[in-house]
C-alpha cells in the first residue's frame, strides 16, 4: 500500500504548532485545515486533466481540465469536518459524501451510525478525511463502506498517522492510498497516538 509521509517545510512547522500542550481552538481548528490544504495538494498530484481548446482574450488557447467526474470527498464524523475546509479550498467543486463512525471508548472498535453518499460512487476518486489514523478500524469500516457502494478509487487524509493502523489498512484495503503529516510512534494502551495529538475531534470541537 502506498504510504505518503508528505514531509514539506510548512506542514513539519504547523503540525509542530498543533503538538502544543493548551493550544486555543481557534488555532487548532485553523491549522488542522491548513494542513489539510496542503495534504491536498500532494494527494491529487496524479489526477487526469483532458485537453481542450477555449476562447482566450486574444483568441483560441489549449488549456487543461480535471478529467472525469468530480471528487467526493469524504469526512469521518466528527473530527473530519475540522480538515473539510482546507479540501475545499483546493477543490470547491468536490461533492461531500459524510461518513460518521464512532470508536468505542473501551474497545476501541468502530461503530458506524451515518452515511450519505454522492451518487455514482464508482466514477469518483473519494479523498476520505480524518485527523487521527489510530488502530485504523474507523478506516477500515470508511473504506468498507465506500467500496459497497461501488467506490474504486479511494485515498486517505490524515494529520498523524500511527504504525499500528498503517499496518492493519495495509492488511485489510492495500489499493488504498495514505497520506499523512507525520507518521508518529505508537500508540498507547487507550489507542491514543503517541506523541500524536490528544483528542483531535475535542480540540477541533472545544469538548471537554
Ligand atoms: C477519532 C478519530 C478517528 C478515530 C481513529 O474519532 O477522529 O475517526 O478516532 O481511531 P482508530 O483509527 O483507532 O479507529 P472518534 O471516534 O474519537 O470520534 P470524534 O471524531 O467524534 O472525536
Ligand atoms: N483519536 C484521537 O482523537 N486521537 C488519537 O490519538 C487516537 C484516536
Amino acid at each position: 500500500m502506498p504510504v505518503t509521509e508528505v514531509r514539506h517545510p510548512l506542514i513539519r512547522h504547523k503540525l509542530g504548532l498543533m503538538r502544543r500542550a493548551g493550544i486555543s481552538t481557534k488555532e487548532f481548528r485553523e491549522l488542522a485545515s491548513e494542513v489539510a490544504a496542503l495534504l491536498t495538494y500532494e494527494a491529487t498530484k496524479d489526477l487526469e486533466t483532458l485537453e481542450e481548446t477555449i476562447d482566450g482574450w486574444a483568441g483560441p488557447v489549449k488549456v487543461e481540465r480535471i478529467k472525469g467526474k468530480k471528487i467526493t470527498i469524504v469526512p469521518i464524523l466528527r473530527a473530519g469536518l475540522g480538515m473539510l475546509p482546507g479540501v475545499l479550498d483546493l477543490i470547491p467543486s468536490a461533492k461531500v459524501s459524510v461518513v460518521g463512525v464512532q470508536r468505542d471508548e473501551a474497545t476501541l472498535a468502530p461503530m458506524a451510525y451515518y452515511e450519505k453518499l454522492s451518487g455514482s460512487m464508482h466514477a469518483r476518486t473519494a479523498l476520505i478525511v480524518d485527523p487521527m489514523l489510530a488502530t485504523a478500524g474507523t478506516l477500515v469500516a470508511t473504506v468498507d463502506m465506500l467500496k459497497a457502494a461501488g467506490c474504486r478509487r479511494i485515498k486517505g487524509l490524515f494529520l498523524v498517522a500511527a504504525p499500528e493502523g498503517l499496518k492493519r489498512i495495509e492488511a485489510a484495503h492495500p489499493d488504498v492510498e495514505i497520506y499523512t503529516a507525520s507518521i508518529d510512534q505508537r500508540l498507547n494502551d487507550r489507542g491514543y497516538i503517541l506523541p500524536g495529538l490528544g483528542d483531535a475531534g475535542d480540540k477541533i470541537f472545544g469538548t471537554k
